[in-house]
């Protein structure tokens, strides 16, 4: 059975090695950062710091077998009310089409609903089609255009 909890130190390793399967751009400034596991570390323990990041994982068997992050953002339009953003979704390539990434995404996006956000965002490269079908599953509606600058 797959459940989904916060992330803790000891499931750092595995949550990098998982962003490698997320990689399809590599900016200018990944190519020159060279992380050690302190680095990764540290950086963990400032998203734990921060109760407006919650990492989550997926777990089966003993085994992480994806992750997801979300972010809330406080914000003065929209009646003050504060607005999350999706980041770092990724199941293990083993472990896809059993309905993990939706349970990820339902979790994130129910969690947005207790914190009060107005709404729920994400971006996602215009070549992750089978991502999209996830996303409009879930409720996700391409109403916007996304415009970014990789550095
Ligand atoms: C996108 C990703 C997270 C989906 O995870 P998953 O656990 O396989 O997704 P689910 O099993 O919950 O799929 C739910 C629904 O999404 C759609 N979907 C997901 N993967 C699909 C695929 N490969 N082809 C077609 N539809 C797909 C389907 O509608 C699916 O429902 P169904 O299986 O009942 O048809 C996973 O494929 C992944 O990690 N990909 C690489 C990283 C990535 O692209 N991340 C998103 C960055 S924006």
């Amino acid at each position: 059975m797959t459940t989904i909890r916060l992330a803790t130190e000891k499931d750092v390793p595995r949550i990098v090695e998982l962003y490698h399967e997320l990689t399809i751009a590599v900016s200018h400034v990944e190519q020159v950062a060279n992380p050690s596991a302190e680095d990764y570390r540290r950086v963990f323990q400032e998203i734990c710091a921060d109760p407006r990041h919650e990492l989550f994982v997926a777990e089966d068997g003993g085994r992480i077998v994806g992750t997801v992050i979300l972010i809330v953002v406080p914000n003065l339009s929209h009646s003050a009310t504060p607005w999350a953003l999706v980041e770092n979704l990724v199941v293990t390539s083993g472990h896809r089409r059993r309905g993990t990434g939706k349970m990820l995404l339902e979790h994130v996006i129910a969690r947005a609903r207790e914190k009060g956000c107005h709404r729920i965002e994400l971006c996602s490269d215009k070549r992750r089609e089978k991502a999209h079908r996830l996303y409009r599953s879930v409720g996700f509606e391409q109403s916007a255009h996304g415009f970014r600058i990789w550095f």
